[in-house]
């Protein structure tokens, strides 16, 4: 797979966000990363269905939906029917992670499944074969503009290992201080979709900075 990227509207101008998302249509970004958090699973709320369903209207890139929330199940069919088209929960938060992984597919989206720092690989290794993706989180989720946690390159190494070893086709999502600086690196070693909130949204121009993230 080439590579993707998804940027993080968690950093844009919320007082903008239709210019935000306008700027996104014409970058050569093929998807949209959306932060869903509670207040509960991460120290932080972010926001719900009213802002992704206004964010659908206006734009035919891929909704890339990362769940930072408790039970996600319980919203399962809500974010399908908001227009999402990838949903990525956290493996902390499900109890029964492979019927979260069907139900999700059932309902037309593709499955992502996000593991934190600590958490060893081993936690997704019975759903590779089910899940369409693996978000390796590289940071501790809950905020933007975070350092990114160097283990995190091994971890990725390791679980694309694990992905060619078994014959699987899970691709590799991370999130968290991506930057020009480290995507070159989390590349070559197994990523195919690349998050970034600070690195574009913080640039001083956005646009340019996400072609720049197709030529390191
Ligand atoms: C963090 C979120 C990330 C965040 C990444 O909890 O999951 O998607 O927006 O932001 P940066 O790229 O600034 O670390
Ligand atoms: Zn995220």
């Amino acid at each position: 797979m080439s590579r993707i990227l998804s940027p993080s509207l968690l950093t844009a101008d919320f007082g903008k966000l239709a210019e935000e998302v306008e700027m996104i249509n014409r970058s050569k970004a093929q998807w949209l990363h959306l932060d869903v958090m509670d207040g509960l699973f991460v120290p932080n709320i972010s926001f719900g269905f009213p802002v992704i369903e206004k964010v659908r209207q206006y734009t035919d890139k891929i909704l890339d939906t990362h769940l930072m929330i408790v039970d996600p199940d319980r919203y399962i069919d809500r974010f399908a029917d908001a227009g999402v088209n990838v949903l990525t929960v956290q493996a902390e938060a499900c109890v029964h992670l492979n019927r979260t992984i069907h139900h999700i597919k059932e309902r037309g989206m593709k499955a992502g499944v996000a593991l934190n720092p600590h958490t060893p690989l081993v936690m997704v290794e019975e759903v590779l074969d089910i899940a369409d993706m693996i978000l390796i989180m590289s940071v501790n989720p809950g905020f933007g503009g975070q350092n990114f946690i160097h283990g995190s390159l091994s971890k990725i190494s390791r679980l694309r290992k694990m992905i060619d070893d078994g014959g699987y086709d899970t691709s590799i999502q991370v999130d968290g201080g991506v930057s020009l600086t480290n995507a070159r690196k989390l590349l070559d070693a197994g990523c195919d979709v690349l998050v970034a909130g600070n690195a574009i949204f913080g640039s001083d121009d956005p646009e340019r900075t996400i072609g720049e993230f197709f030529n390191v």
